[in-house]
């Protein structure tokens, strides 16, 4: 059998980066919104929803390269499958989103293959420090972006009921995501860490909102 070699396994990271961009993946679930009706919204409300599922877009986006970047780096077989089925859950969330921007008459944001390649790179480098610690970003990160979840249903019209529904399926699946990561053996990031961590996504969020 052909052994896979480094070249190998980074050419399947990029192909994955470029599918996460075009959104070449299949969906497993119908995204929560598709049943639901909006009344027209003002110009205003759907700028807000523009912005606001743009960033939780681009907040998928990171959270694929995150997990794919810790699952190249791991050298546990276990780790390894969970991280990449985990990629694989999150793949509805980008869609959804993804398929929300475009009711919205919108783009994603033009910044995420930056982003793309810091989460990934923040993946593998605390997951070739070690398992755990890797982990801990995974749960640190889900619990921040539940937060922000919880900050755009204030901000959402009570109108738009498709984005309403996408967020609170979302905001599901974060948190089961951040108590798995904890039950696989997460360690609490330093509050350094996750100060860190809360400025770096407050950017991301400020910029995605926008471009
Ligand atoms: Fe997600
Ligand atoms: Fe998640």
């Amino acid at each position: 059998m052909r052994q896979f070699r480094k070249v190998d396994f980074f050419l399947i990271e990029v192909q994955h980066g470029l599918d996460t961009m075009l959104h070449q993946f299949l969906g497993r679930h119908i995204s929560p919104g598709k049943s639901r009706i909006n009344p027209e919204l003002t110009p205003t409300e759907i700028k807000v929803s523009q912005g606001c599922m743009r960033v939780n877009h681009t907040g998928e986006v990171c959270a694929q390269a995150l997990y794919r970047g810790q699952a190249l780096a791991t050298g546990n077989a276990e780790l390894k499958s969970h991280l990449h089925q985990a990629a694989t859950e999150e793949v509805d969330h980008l869609l959804w989103c993804h398929e929300r921007l475009n009711e919205l008459n919108t783009k994603v944001s033009y910044l995420n293959p930056i982003w793309y390649t810091f989460s990934f790179l923040l993946g593998y480098l605390s997951a070739k420090k070690n398992d755990s610690l890797s982990l801990g970003f995974v749960e640190e990160t889900e619990k921040q972006v539940l937060e922000h979840l919880q900050n755009h249903q204030q901000f959402l019209s009570p109108q738009d009921h498709k984005s309403r529904a996408i967020i609170s399926v979302m905001q599901e699946d974060e948190a089961r995501h951040a108590k798995n990561a904890h039950a696989l053996g997460a360690v609490e990031l330093s509050s350094l860490m996750k100060s860190i961590m809360k400025v770096q996504a407050r950017v991301m969020i400020q910029l995605a909102y926008v471009i």
